[in-house]
């Protein structure tokens, strides 16, 4: 597939020193990828830097092999979805739409079919003569990505366009993004700092941190192989232990695993909740000893927590069935399936 949008070395600093700092990616033909990150890392920077509503201190923003740096938004091959809806609350839903296309001198009758089809695609036809304030908040939102469509742009850009919704209405909105995307195959580039939202729609996530790229993969290796402490940090639930590297092997107390990473001296364990092992041998078998604290039944798994002798608490999931074999205050010991190292900085 080919390249739709190139970003290469954007540096954007605000007079406060805060901004991004060299920032590459490239982005498919038809792929939807996320800017992921806490609050204030630099996606929104970014998003506006691809859209031209902020001018970037250097780099270079390629969209279909052109340079667009020098361009204004309205000229650039993109329109944006805001977290805020900005529908004009004077208008009609129809006026809402059509504004866009009546400026670039659409013909009239192209307007209402390309409107027509656009409520199609969002799942709202026929609302037409309404007004924004008759519309619910996921409704509105829905229209202003209609609007964005109508534009039919190379890259639809969005920032945070469902925070302001309720959690299940967001994850609705999610889905229909998805089949959106899968109908036109626009080429997307999605805000957010949840990370359940970006896992879930995602081609592939870029992870940002403190104005830098962290990693650029497919959410199921950013899950299973973060990069760094900071994506494991940032990413699902994960449990973190103290290790050294001795004998060119990992070792966290008498557990032992390949230094792959050919890492030296003190490092950082990172070990999924889902890879955590239990067994009810009071805590006399290989690996790590401890005493279960707490066991929390959640659906078809439970959370059960052990607190380590010389290691702090760790989380295992475990299934439900497995459960009814352990008891709160029993020892017990624990290994892992799989462990990623990090350096102990
Ligand atoms: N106009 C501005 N002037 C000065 N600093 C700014 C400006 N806009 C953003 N910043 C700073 O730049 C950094 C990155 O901001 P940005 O809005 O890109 O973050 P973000 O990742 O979108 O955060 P959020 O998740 O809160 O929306 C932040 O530290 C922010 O305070
Ligand atoms: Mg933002």
């Amino acid at each position: 597939m080919s390249v739709q949008l190139s970003i290469r070395n954007l540096t954007k600093r605000y007079k406060t020193g805060e901004g991004v700092t060299d920032i590459s990616l490239d982005v498919k033909k038809g792929e939807l990828v996320t800017l992921l990150g806490p609050s204030g890392c630099g996606k929104t920077t970014v998003l506006r830097s691809i859209g031209g509503f902020l001018e970037p201190d250097s780099g270079e923003i390629m969209i279909a092999s052109r340079n667009v740096v020098k361009l204004p938004p309205e000229k650039r091959p993109t329109s944006m979805v805001f977290q805020g809806y900005n529908l004009w609350p004077h208008m009609s839903i129809y006026e809402n739409l059509a504004f866009g296309l009546k400026i670039r001198k659409t013909p009239k009758s192209e307007i209402k079919s390309a409107v027509e089809e656009a409520l199609r695609l969002v799942r709202l036809p026929g609302v037409e003569k309404k007004f924004p304030s008759q519309l619910s908040g996921g409704q509105q939102q829905r229209i202003a990505v209609a609007r964005s469509l109508l534009l039919k742009p190379e890259v639809l850009l969005l920032d945070e366009p469902f925070s302001a919704l309720d959690a299940k209405l967001r994850h609705e909105m999610r889905e229909e993004l998805r089949e959106i995307q899968t109908e036109t195959g626009l080429t997307m580039v999605f805000v957010t700092h949840d990370q359940e939202e970006a896992l879930s729609l995602s081609d592939r996530i870029i992870v940002m941190n403190q104005g830098n790229i962290e990693q650029i993969a497919a959410p199921q290796d950013i899950y299973d192989s973060p990069d760094t402490l900071f994506v494991a940090q940032f990413i699902g639930k994960m449990n973190f232990l103290k290790g050294v590297v001795e004998e060119d092997k990992l070792r966290v107390g008498s557990l032992v695993f390949p230094n792959t990473k050919r890492l030296e001296g003190s490092i950082v364990i990172a070990v999924r909740p889902e890879d955590v092992m239990i067994v009810a041998d009071s805590g006399e078998g290989d690996g790590l000893h401890g005493t279960i604290k707490q066991m929390m039944v959640l659906g078809h798994y439970a959370e059960v927590s052990v607190e380590l002798d010389g290691h702090g608490t760790i989380r295992a999931f475990q299934p439900r069935d497995r459960v009814k074999e352990l008891s709160m205050g029993q020892r017990v010991t624990v290994a892992f399936a799989k462990v990623i190292a990090y350096p102990n900085k």
